[in-house]
């Protein structure tokens, strides 16, 4: 059976009028916390008796916010997902939607995707081709046996909320990609879900197409205002999208937090070493101020690449006298060809240069250590982009506010 028709049936719930008011009442209840979503110890292991679960005991909440699940290719963000769809049963852990408990392994208790009142999409959305717009919007409804007035209502419904009226006669392929993606939307929240959960939703769109689809899905999804588990492997994608992400490692989570926080303060290597482009460099902890002010916010000296000491802020959990990985990132580093006055440098060596078109990469060499910096044409370093100048003296100066300090590992 295709895919779709499988979806289709899975996220086609059977009401009554009287579900459907309930449905609708049910729509606007959180828990006391404000979690429409709730994760708990969740552990899925498909290979019985190996020690790696594709999921390990995975706890999080979602509100009424669009949450993204981000992590390397393998790492379980779909399987979490397909988890909390119901199309998954986990070997442990709790899940709760809107209030309800739809999935406990302790209880007992595993509600099937139709009733769980979620809204899917996956990568492979593919439409029915010979389908118009309306029909392929239309099908779970119909498969359902609803009254023709209240599937046509539901389907303009639908349309409107994407912005496709006036495209119901069209078919697929006279739809550009976007909105081939914004039909797909509308087949998910036709069934007026209460959350909505989708798979790398813009993955099979070309890179111009994607970055337009975007910013539409995310006006969108704002104006919904729908609990949304966003998956993605993409960081732009993570961070533009959501108001929270879960980066997740080897079946676990690494860091739940913003997307300032995460690329400010990653929680520790994996995340430091897989959020943007950056340097990791170890580094001897000087001085920590015991005088914190916040948590994380402690203000100290870290060492690195020799002799460089910076100043700036460190995990309150670390303290002088440790050793600690420290993030350099590319692109806020600066780069000079004379010793400037008003900075503390380091000498580096320029060895190899990548001109990128908006930036160019210079590979530097500090002792044995590598860095990449990144520059921009209108920064300094501009007039010093000729071949003449690699294998000369450069200088370095990182500032204390573009480094992240994590625990060595
Ligand atoms: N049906 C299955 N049977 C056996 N192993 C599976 C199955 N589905 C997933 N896995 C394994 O579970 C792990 C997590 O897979 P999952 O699909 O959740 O990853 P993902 O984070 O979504 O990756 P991607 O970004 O590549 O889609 C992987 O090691 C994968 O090989
Ligand atoms: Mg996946």
């Amino acid at each position: 059976m295709p895919n779709c028709y499988k979806l289709a049936r899975y996220i086609a719930p059977k009401m009554s009028n009287q579900l459907q008011t309930e449905a609708v009442v049910q729509r606007s209840m959180t828990d006391s916390k404000g979690s429409v979503i709730k994760v708990s110890h969740l552990t899925k292991r498909f290979v019985k008796g190996v020690k790696s679960a594709a999921v390990n005991d995975v706890t999080f909440e979602v509100g009424r916010e669009i949450v993204a699940l981000f992590g390397p290719s393998g790492c379980g963000k779909t399987t979490t997902l397909r988890c909390i769809a119901g199309l998954e049963k986990p070997d442990a852990g709790e899940i709760t939607i809107g209030g309800k408990v739809v999935t406990s392994i302790e209880k007992g208790i595993f509600v099937p995707p139709e009733k769980r009142d979620i809204g899917l999409m996956f990568q492979s959305y593919a439409l029915w081709p010979h389908m118009k717009v309306f029909d392929n919007v239309a099908y779970g409804l119909k498969v359902r046996k609803l009254p023709k007035d209240e599937i046509e209502k539901k389907v303009k419904s639908a349309l409107q909320t994407v912005e496709l009226t006036g495209y119901e006669k069209r078919y697929p392929a006279q739809l550009s990609g976007g909105q081939q993606q914004r039909v797909a939307l509308a087949r998910s929240l036709v069934y007026e879900p209460k959350v909505l959960l989708l798979d790398e939703p813009l993955s099979n769109l070309d890179a111009k197409v994607r970055e337009k689809t975007r910013i539409e899905l995310k006006s969108l999804l704002s104006r919904i205002g729908i609990s949304t588990v966003y998956v993605t492997h993409d960081q732009e994608e993570a961070f533009v999208l959501s108001d929270r992400v879960i980066i997740m490692d080897s079946g676990s989570i690494s860091q739940n937090d913003t997307p300032y926080n995460i690329y400010r303060h990653p929680a520790n290597k994996f995340v430091a070493s897989f959020i943007g482009r950056s340097n990791l460099v170890e580094g001897n902890i000087i001085s920590v101020d015991s005088d914190e002010t916040e948590g994380r916010a402690a203000k100290g000296v870290v060492r690195v690449l020799g002799n460089y000491d910076i100043e700036c802020s460190f995990p309150s959990t670390l303290h002088a006298g440790e050793k600690c990985l420290v993030t350099v990132r590319a692109n806020e580093v600066g780069l000079y060809p004379t010793e400037p006055t008003f900075a503390k440098t380091v000498q580096c060596t320029v060895v190899s240069r990548d001109y990128k078109g908006s930036m160019t990469d210079h590979m530097v060499k500090v002792g044995d250590t590598m860095l990449v910096v990144s520059t921009h044409r209108f920064c300094d370093l501009n007039k010093v982009e000729g071949e003449e100048e690699l294998d000369r003296k450069h200088y370095l100066h990182i500032r204390g506010d573009s480094v992240s300090i994590v625990p060595f590992e």
